[in-house]
């Protein structure tokens, strides 16, 4: 059933691009937590709260960071069409679930930038495959850190190598603790490998290789008890490009905030030729994100951990329909996606 109507006084087609756009961007665990009111004037921005995972995310931080970045497509496809978003983010103020409201600021020039950045939306991808052994230039490294300062928070650029040295042993110490979690692992299991419902979920095909004693970084895995075969000699890149994504403060509206940023980085590392892939676990156990916060000089709040890198081509994870974003409003035909792979609603 259609849900899609107008909105900000866009046709409905304009609409349901601003929907797909948003609907690109990655989620932990591709759980695709965000959902839209379309009304005259305005777009809401709401999380959905079935696609929080309990165990690994329990307080909603990266499903804040996941809603972030898809409204930082929201933004970027507004500007496609040549309106200026203004946005104000409402985490939790209006309605349970509420995070942002976009309203039409204006027209917009759309410029070079902005069309780099939205042919990247549809190409961006987390890659867990090795990287080439090529050095990221660093002309791309202040490119990527200018994208996070332009969205009001910090990246890190982890190049010291004894700095390097205590987020290696604190990633796999998370990591450690995280493969030792029953809780954990079997919801990681019911987001991979084919077992998420229709729409969601990390296949199988974009899993990295299983984790090996040499590989320098302990990346998540999400083979789900098939390995993929690593063929001989495919070793992890040994000197990655590791950042760290910070805001400059905690909570709910420092989470959308470098949840925007997390997007404007990846789609401008895209836009660079650049993968990237994800090192979350540091930041989802609590001691050991406050030791890397310690580690960083205790001002500012780690939100993720990217390693960056030349990579190549790897498939796309599925996506919802766009109808099934939209948030029914009464006398509004609704569609009847349903969700909740993982039993956790
Ligand atoms: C906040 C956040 C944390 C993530 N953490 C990890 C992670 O620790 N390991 C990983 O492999 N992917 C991680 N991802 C990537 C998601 O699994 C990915 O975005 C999702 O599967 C959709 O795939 P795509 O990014 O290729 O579109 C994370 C994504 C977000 C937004």
């Amino acid at each position: 059933m259609n849900a899609v109507v107008s909105a900000l006084g866009l046709a409905e087609d304009d609409v349901r691009g601003v929907l797909e756009a948003a609907s690109l961007a990655p989620s932990i665990h591709n759980s695709q937590p965000w959902r839209f009111v379309l009304r005259p004037d305005r777009i809401e921005l709401r999380s959905d709260e079935g696609g929080r995972l309990r165990a690994a995310d329990p307080g909603g931080r990266e499903l804040r960071l996941s809603c972030g970045a898809a409204l930082f497509n929201v933004r970027l496809a507004l500007q496609g069409l040549g309106i200026r978003p203004l946005v104000t983010l409402v985490p939790g103020r209006t309605t349970p679930g509420a995070l942002a409201v976009i309203r039409r600021g204006g027209s917009f020039t759309t410029t070079d930038e902005t069309r780099a950045l939205l042919r990247a939306v549809g190409r961006r991808r987390t890659n867990r495959h090795p990287f080439t052994d090529a050095a990221v230039p660093d002309g791309h490294r202040v490119q990527v850190v200018r994208a996070a300062e332009l969205e009001r928070s910090w990246l890190h650029v982890v190049d010291d190598r004894a700095e390097l040295a205590v987020l290696r042993g604190l990633v796999r110490q998370a990591n450690r603790r995280q493969l030792a979690d029953p809780t954990v692992q079997a919801e990681l299991a019911a987001w991979t490998g084919g077992r998420a419902s229709p729409g969601h979920g990390v296949p199988r095909a974009s899993a990295g290789f299983v984790p090996e004693p040499q590989d320098e970084w302990a990346l998540r895995d999400f083979s789900s008890g098939a390995p993929v075969e690593r063929p001989s000699g495919k070793d992890y890149e040994p000197s990655p490009l590791v950042v760290v994504l910070c805001s400059f403060y905690d909570g709910p509206l420092g989470e959308l905030q470098a949840g925007q940023a997390l997007q404007r980085v990846l789609l401008s590392a895209t836009a660079l030729g650049l993968s990237a892939s994800f090192l979350s676990q540091v930041i989802e156990v609590d001691g050991t994100r406050e030791g890397l916060r310690r580690a960083l000089g205790g001002s500012l709040f780690p939100q993720t951990v990217l390693r960056l890198g030349f990579g190549s081509p790897v498939p796309r994870t599925p996506r919802l329909p766009v109808d099934d974003l939209v948030v029914p409003l009464p006398g509004v035909p609704a569609s009847t996606g349903s969700r909740n792979p993982g039993g956790t609603r």
